[in-house]
């Protein structure tokens, strides 16, 4: 890895302190900074160094996975970063910040490889961009890359134009757009799990898979972020980018490997359809772990009257040679009543099922957090003769597994885009949701309470049952009731090709 210069914009900020830093410490105590590496922290508040650093340290020790006992790895790690007080609308910040970078490279004999970092609102990405190529910054002569945070527009057509922004000042190929689920290591062990399992190979496409159900739910409710939440919702905040990207990870296969192909595979839902493939919810008040959880409207910072949802569950069905026929059911939601990100593959039940002493499906299920397991529901014969839904399970450490962050910045350092989205993905995706969000802005599509702590509107069990299907609730190691996923046969299963 080239040694480099790290520089990153809202270094003061939330996602910095909580995320930033701590992988960039990470990564230095196992090695994998470059032996040479020279962070510019940037803010708008009066900071100094000293200042800044101890800030920082402390923040290693209340969000870095490896803790914050280790003081002289964090003195020295510390000591690389540089404070800047900085107007990024101000051209003489960025000929100060270049005389900056510049003495420190020739301090370091770094060969003037940059990465900048862009933690800011998005409406500030495409000016920074700007003003990075204008002030010369970005003429580094050991290439400079650009990382920016979603949210990645709002609309399609605002997407577009900040593609068209950012693409002033980079070339396509040097920016890279985080999608933090990318970076989960789960995500990233998807292709490999399939890849090195012939048997899972064999049997993930429409002539052995019922439908596939990937959810994210979160126990958290909007925080202190009501004034980019409220205007944002569940489908910009989570669908259109981390679900839409779970969809493509888990979709694509040998045949069709590029993520893009998969999301331009999607049918499309016309706007007048979008009420019946999409299903809004905003919580309202209830019990969450014993506590008594206020409703979505009374959060402070959010609008008494607002409609915006905090949930929202969707089908897909893919015109694609593997998943033809299969549909995706996706769902994400806050104040729901656990954290769990997963994704469950429901098999096919060749079964005529009469009495519920028959085997059950097969399940796939790949916990992406806050476990991160795979289970594999098969059915077993005891010796006294009875069928036995049984999970194989295989966990990874916790402890030992590495934090998104830290797997896609090493990733950016080394200039690998692998698991960063690319604009085509982001721009398919965003094509896909604009009938929906067209729909939902005319009012189409009507929005349903669900209680904090519950398990989200149960019109979105609809999307499900017309298709004669249920979603799979978390299992938590118990094998799942032959029962419990559409078990109103085979025949509705066959139904399905027809959606789309
Ligand atoms: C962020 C969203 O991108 O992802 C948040 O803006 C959400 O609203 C968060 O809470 C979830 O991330 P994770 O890693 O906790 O699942």
């Amino acid at each position: 890895m080239q040694a480099s210069a790290f520089v990153l914009f809202g270094a003061t900020g939330d996602l910095a302190k909580r995320k930033i830093f701590p992988a960039l410490y990470n990564l230095y105590l196992e090695g994998k900074l470059p032996d040479r590496f020279a962070v510019f922290a940037l803010g708008r508040k009066p900071f100094n160094d000293d200042l800044f650093r101890l800030h920082i340290a402390e923040s290693l020790g209340r969000f870095s996975r490896k803790g914050g006992q280790n003081a002289s790895a964090i003195a020295d790690f510390t000591a690389s970063i540089q404070y800047l007080t900085m107007d990024a609308y101000d051209p003489k910040s960025y000929l100060r910040l270049k005389i900056a970078v510049e003495r420190r490279e020739a301090e370091l004999g770094l060969p003037g490889n940059r990465l900048f970092y862009l933690s800011v609102a998005p409406e500030h990405f495409g000016p920074i961009a700007l003003h990075i190529r204008e002030s010369g910054l970005g003429d580094a002569a050991g290439g400079a890359r650009l990382i920016i945070e979603k949210p990645f527009g709002r609309d399609l057509a605002s997407a577009r134009s900040l593609n068209e922004a950012l693409s002033q000042a980079f070339p396509p190929e040097d920016i890279f757009y985080i999608d933090h689920y990318l970076g989960k290591p789960m995500v990233q062990n998807l292709q490999a799990l399939i890849a090195s399992n012939p048997v899972l190979k064999a049997v993930l496409n429409n002539h052995y898979v019922a439908n596939v159900q990937i959810t994210a739910s979160e126990t958290v409710g909007v925080e202190e972020r009501a004034g980019y939440y409220d205007k944002a919702g569940a489908l910009r905040d989570m669908f259109q980018n981390h679900m839409l990207q779970l969809l493509m990870m888990t979709a694509r296969h040998s045949e069709v490997y590029d993520k893009r192909k998969i999301i331009d595979s999607a049918y499309p839902v016309a706007k007048e359809e979008a009420a019946h493939h999409v299903v809004l919810g905003q919580y309202v008040s209830g019990r969450l772990d014993g506590r008594e959880m206020a409703g979505y409207r009374e959060e402070p910072g959010v609008d008494p009257q607002s409609v915006t949802e905090t949930y929202a569950a969707a089908r897909l069905t893919l015109d694609d040679p593997i998943w033809r026929g299969v549909p995706f059911y996706i769902r994400t939601g806050k104040r729901l009543s656990e954290k769990s990100t997963r994704i469950v593959v429901v098999f096919k039940d060749p079964m005529e099922r009469h009495t519920s002493d028959q085997p059950a499906r097969n399940y796939l299920i790949v916990h992406i957090q806050p476990d991160q397991s795979v289970d594999f529901q098969l059915n077993l014969h005891g010796l006294n003769g009875e069928i036995q839904p049984v999970q194989l399970h295989f966990a990874s450490d916790a402890a030992e597994v590495p934090e998104a962050y830290e797997l896609l910045l090493y990733d950016a350092l080394r200039g690998d885009a692998t698991f960063f989205a690319h604009w085509d993905e982001i721009e398919l995706s965003w094509k896909w949701m604009q009938p929906i969000l067209d729909a939902i802005e005319e009012g189409l599509v009507p929005l349903h309470d669900y209680p904090a702590g519950s398990l989200g509107p149960p019109a979105a069990d609809r999307l499900l049952a017309e298709q004669g299907f249920a979603w799979v609730e978390n299992d938590h190691g118990r094998a799942l009731e032959p029962a419990v996923a559409g078990e109103q046969g085979t025949e509705k299963t066959r139904k399905e090709v027809a959606i789309g």
